[in-house]
């Protein structure tokens, strides 16, 4: 490490020391009291959630695309219209901070960020897996499920900002990349064409109305989910359809010795 590095890195610890937090991992050895873990963790789910229409939350994350993109269009299209239903915790959660899963990540094409926001939204008003319930995360999976395999977009606006029509595709991924490519080729359209932004911010409205039906049933308890979680059954993180990139020629991942 040279002397430069040296000195950053301190300044950082200190910069975190001067906002509380750093002081009460320092002074516990890395480990929380349990006085100090109740004062950390304060979450409590499930956050109050009334039920939407999903049509009108599609047509507001349509419009919402042309503002903050694809995954903040989601969380906005839900958060927003419960800030005013509900009011707290909607109230104070930045729904913009979200604007950089646009482009699969900060544009890099890695998971399409309409299914990012929803797996936010379905996870804080659920709660995460290790609280009461597993289907604020299994809702997420069946989203990217859904996703993959749906002929999209099936959601179309009211009041379009392209007027035109554009063809369909089936991503057969979860991923950005896979989706806006497929349906690029498939419309000869490029990034920065309207049809382009339309599409996407269809697929957002898609995304964001499929969303409320799954909330819906949940709020009524009815909700089964059809979501799984495919490391579990594969020994490798993964999206299902392998052959889709591994062709004919899928490898295994190593699996754990057997001691007998
Ligand atoms: C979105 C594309 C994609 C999908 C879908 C996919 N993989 Fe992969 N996978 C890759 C790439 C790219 C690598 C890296 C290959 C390399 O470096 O040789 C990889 C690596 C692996 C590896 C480790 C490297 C090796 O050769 O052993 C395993 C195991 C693997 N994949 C298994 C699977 C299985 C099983 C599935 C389906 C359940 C799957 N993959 C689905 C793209 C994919």
């Amino acid at each position: 490490m040279t002397d430069n590095q040296g000195v950053s890195r301190r300044g950082v610890l200190s910069g975190i020391g001067a906002l509380g937090l750093g002081a009460i991992v320092l002074q516990t050895g890395g480990t929380y009291t349990d006085a100090e873990a109740k004062a950390v963790r304060m979450e409590k789910w499930p956050w109050p959630y009334v039920k939407l229409d999903p049509a009108k939350t599609a047509e507001i994350a349509y419009n919402e695309w042309y503002r903050v993109y694809c995954g903040a269009a989601v969380i906005s299209s839900i958060f927003g219209q419960l800030r005013q239903k509900v009011g707290e915790p909607y109230k104070s959660f930045p729904i913009d901070a979200f604007i950089f899963l646009e482009g699969g990540v900060s544009g890099w094409g890695t998971i399409c960020g309409s299914n990012l926001g929803a797996n936010i939204v379905s996870n804080l008003i659920i709660g995460p897996r290790t609280g009461e319930s597993e289907d604020g995360m299994l809702m997420g999976s069946e989203i990217l499920q859904w996703y993959s395999d749906a002929q999209l977009p099936t959601f179309k606006p009211k009041n379009p900002k392209f007027a035109g029509e554009i063809p369909t595709t089936i991503s057969n991924s979860p991923l950005c990349h896979i989706s806006v490519g497929r349906w690029m080729k498939a419309s000869g359209k490029e990034l920065k064409s309207p049809e382009r932004r339309h599409r996407c911010a269809c697929v957002t409205g898609s995304v964001a109305y499929h969303l409320v039906e799954l909330l819906n049933e949940w709020k009524d308890k009815k909700y089964d989910t059809k979501g799984e979680i495919p490391a579990a059954a594969f020994g490798i993180q993964t999206q299902m359809n392998c052959g889709d990139c591994h062709g004919g020629n899928i490898p295994s991942p190593p699996q754990a010795k057997v001691v007998k």
